[in-house]
């Protein structure tokens, strides 16, 4: 058995090496937290994008796209709040040198204690058997008890102190926790300040006529201030959505754990644009609604668990995160914001612009409520990689590694293989690839024995096989074979397109 931190290595070592992921700049040394999608990566990426858009899009009659610029005008970043409260509460340690976020040390902090309670549990369960009555034991055990009363207590106290902006209490917080720095072991820390994740860049030609922009960190102020444009020109009732998918840029400090946490990512946001009153409704909706886009994907339910934030953003009155297991543990993979109606609110009062609906059923004006929907396009490559990983023993005693992407997701659908290279059968391949390029990814390869062929393909999640073989010739049949199962079929070349689109649905 490999443990976690092993298995997200060869993660991250197979990314590379299939042509997924590249750091960036990697010949001048890297650049922090940034990378590079490779030939099979940029697929699997559009390929994702391209599910999430027909999902929110394609199959939902009131939701329309958008692709508004990444530089917008200044005062949009006033509004939304980014200038002001966009910021990280930073610790560093004097002997490392190493800087942290404050929130994070206290956080894992907690999650220690909680491990703990889980431990408690744990044990409870094998003493009594099948008589434990979980439920009961975490509300009547004295120890839980008193680690529970300690989370509760850290957690009111932290967030109370962030609320007040009172960075003097978190710095005296984490001393009183005793937090060592991981890296020094020592508690020589820093007062804690406040730092802003925005990147900013000037526009203009001259120094005196350049203002400062910002590269926005979120793709979500695109939508609000397009929003009257949209639903005035394709006169969209509410509830209506408006979903983009499109780069966002964060100056994260501690970036870290490969493409879950960069300073520049891809987002895929929908904002919806509901009556003022009904959001909490449209918020649960939503929160069902998303999780069943990621289990339609066949990814079971057990890697999914939603968590309730106690501290919400500035613009919220409801958020959750759908979390999912990463090989580093259960972590944020989306985000669903009752966002009230503090954007479009903020925005008409900084643009001086009304940007009210008028409701033809109520015969009034309002400001519309939204609800958004946010998930990260790397973070879910990165959920959807880890969990497709596997490495396994045949029969025949040899290993092979093999990506079980959903096929919907997969770079290549279909392979197409000549069995040799030979005798006319690279020739009969070549008017199959013909055909199935028409529909699919395909990948054409002859060189090698088939094993390796078959080996390469299933390493980067190609679910699909066609091998031309010399009875293709007489009979115009082809085998196609299964990545998971690695079983073969004999099928009628004039069928295939049909099977192959068939099984891609599936
Ligand atoms: N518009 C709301 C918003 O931006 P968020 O929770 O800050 O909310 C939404 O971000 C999603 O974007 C997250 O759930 C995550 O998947 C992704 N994300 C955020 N910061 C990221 C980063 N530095 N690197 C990769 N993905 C990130």
């Amino acid at each position: 058995m490999i443990n976690q931190e092993e298995f997200f290595k060869k993660i991250t070592s197979h990314a590379k090496e299939y042509g997924f992921v590249f750091q960036s700049s990697e010949i001048y040394d890297g650049l922090s937290a940034v990378y590079d999608y490779g030939q099979n990566g940029v697929e699997l990426k559009n390929n994702i994008r391209a599910y999430w858009w027909k999902a929110m899009v394609q199959q939902h009659e009131n939701i329309v796209g958008l692709d508004s610029a990444i530089f917008m005008h200044p005062t949009i970043w006033k509004a939304s709040g980014h200038v002001d409260a966009f910021n990280d509460p930073l610790i560093d340690n004097k002997d490392s040198k190493k800087r942290y976020r404050a929130d994070v040390l206290v956080e894992d902090h907690m999650a220690k204690i909680e491990d703990k309670i889980a431990k408690e549990v744990e044990k409870a369960a094998k003493r009594f058997g099948e008589a434990f009555d979980e439920q009961q034991f975490v509300a009547t055990n004295a120890r839980v008890l008193e680690y529970r009363q300690q989370v509760d207590s850290i957690r009111s106290r932290f967030f109370g102190s962030l609320e007040k902006n009172d960075l003097d209490d978190i710095k005296k917080l984490i001393e009183e926790l005793g937090i060592v720095c991981p890296v020094s072991g020592s508690r020589n820390w820093t007062e804690v300040r406040q730092f802003n994740l925005m990147f900013s860049t000037q526009m203009g030609s001259t120094v005196e006529g350049a203002s400062e922009i910002f590269l926005r960190p979120e793709t979500a102020q695109g939508i609000f201030v397009n929003y009257l444009n949209v639903q005035k020109t394709g006169r969209m009732k509410i509830p209506f959505g408006i979903a983009q998918t499109g780069k966002a840029f964060r100056n994260e400090i501690v970036a870290r754990q490969f493409i879950f946490r960069m300073r520049e990512f891809e987002q895929m946001e929908m904002q919806f644009f509901v009556k003022p009153g009904e959001e909490l409704e449209w918020f649960e909706y939503w929160k069902q609604e998303r999780l069943r886009w990621h289990l339609s994907l066949g990814i079971p339910s057990a890697k999914y668990r939603f968590h309730d934030h106690d501290k919400l953003a500035h613009y919220a009155n409801a958020a959750a995160d759908i979390e999912f297991e990463f090989p580093f543990g259960f972590k944020e993979l989306e985000g669903i914001h009752s966002r009230t109606d503090f954007d479009l609110g903020a925005h008409q009062k900084y643009s001086g612009k009304k940007l009210q609906y008028f409701d033809p059923e109520l015969n009034e004006n309002y400001v519309p409520y939204v609800v958004e929907t946010s998930i990260g396009l790397d973070r879910m490559f990165l959920a959807v990689l880890s969990h497709a990983y596997a490495e396994e023993k045949l029969e025949d005693g040899s290993e092979r590694v093999v990506l079980k992407l959903p096929a919907v997701l997969a770079p290549y659908k279909v392979a197409v293989l000549p069995l040799m290279k030979k005798d006319g059968l690279p020739e009969k391949a070549r008017e199959i690839m013909d055909i199935l390029k028409q529909d699919f990814m395909c990948h054409y390869e002859e060189k090698d024995a088939i094993g390796k062929r078959y080996r390469r393909h299933d390493a980067i999640g190609t679910p699909y096989c066609v091998t031309v073989d010399h009875q293709s010739l007489e009979d115009n049949t082809v085998t196609i074979r299964d990545r998971d199962s690695m079983l073969q079929e004999r099928v009628a070349i004039d069928q295939l397109q049909g099977i192959i689109i068939a099984k891609i649905r599936k």
